[in-house]
């Protein structure tokens, strides 16, 4: 369409004079221009579709892996995630891991569960504190399971975090029963209440085992400042709210990038109405963890 490719017949054409030229440059000048404006109006009456065409090109695309360091890796990975929100920062991972990983999982967890037990603040007693968390758990090391799973689970949770495993704390793994709750608390330790740290969980990966029929949500009730006027009963259930299903994932930091802890990582788990709720939940700290 454009007149570069008549440029072959000029050169015969040039005694024909001004005004052919001029007439023919005009067809191509207005057909080009009539052209354009037919494709870029929507004229088909569907909401644009090119636009959605290079959506799903850039969504599909498979990108090469290019030279890697050491203790890189030899593919790209595609870890799908949403930013659930900045404030805390959380982060959403659907499809985590496969049904069959977690079913894995609940059954290791089945054989050493107990009922949950708090980390204490001053002037706190296991009495007193009754009602807080009311699940049962079990600390499962990667390295006693033979299965191998929770090794994957934990590389991949490192690949999704760009935190090193050696940063990790064992698996917690969690039941929750219909009624069954943790109530708004935080995962790293204010010094200020708990004595001084030698580290600090930096963030949380939650990894959702089973669906839950109703309740069990992962609750933030401070998200984006709300509820911060002092108003808040620790009790409730409030603010953003993610509901668990099997094989999800569920990243988020306690602590601002500068390392103080975020006000706004207040969370909690909101009761269980109907089911059973099943998460193993990846703390991973500011330095190396000992022995696990
Ligand atoms: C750390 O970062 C947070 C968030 O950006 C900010 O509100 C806070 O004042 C900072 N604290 C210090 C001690 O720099």
């Amino acid at each position: 369409m454009k007149p570069k490719t008549r440029t072959g017949g000029f050169g015969q054409s040039t005694k024909l004079g001004l005004p052919i030229v001029f007439c023919v440059c005009s067809v191509f000048f207005f057909a080009g221009f009539f052209g354009s404006w037919l494709l870029n109006n929507d004229i088909s009456g569907s909401e644009r579709p090119r636009s959605r065409i290079l959506e799903s090109v850039t969504e599909e695309r498979e990108f090469q892996a290019i030279s890697y360091g050491e203790t890189g890796e030899s593919s790209v990975n595609s870890i799908r995630s949403q930013i659930l929100s900045w404030k805390p920062r959380a982060i959403y991972f659907p499809g985590f891991a496969s049904s069959k990983q977690c079913e894995k999982i609940m059954e290791i967890a089945r054989k050493t569960l107990k009922p949950s037990t708090l980390a204490l603040r001053k002037g706190e007693t296991p009495e007193n504190t009754k009602g807080i968390r009311t699940s049962s758990g079990t600390f499962l090391s990667s390295s006693e399971d033979k299965t191998g799973t929770l090794r994957l689970i934990e590389q991949k949770i490192a690949k999704a975090t760009s935190l090193p495993m050696s940063h990790g704390e064992a698996f917690n793994v969690l039941r929750y029963e219909i009624g069954q709750r943790y109530l708004s608390h935080y995962d790293a330790f204010d010094p200020a209440e708990y004595g001084p740290q030698k580290s600090q969980r930096m963030a949380s990966f939650l990894l959702y085992l089973s669906d839950v029929e109703e309740g069990g949500e992962t609750m933030f009730p401070y998200e984006n400042g709300f509820n911060m006027d002092g108003t808040y009963d620790y009790k409730e259930c409030a603010g953003l709210k993610v509901k668990p299903r099997q094989g999800d994932g569920l990243l988020f930091y306690s602590l601002h990038p500068n390392g103080t802890i975020d006000p706004m990582s207040l969370h909690g788990s909101c009761p269980v109405i109907t089911g059973e709720k099943w998460v193993a939940t990846k703390w991973i700290r500011n330095e190396l963890q000992q022995d696990d």
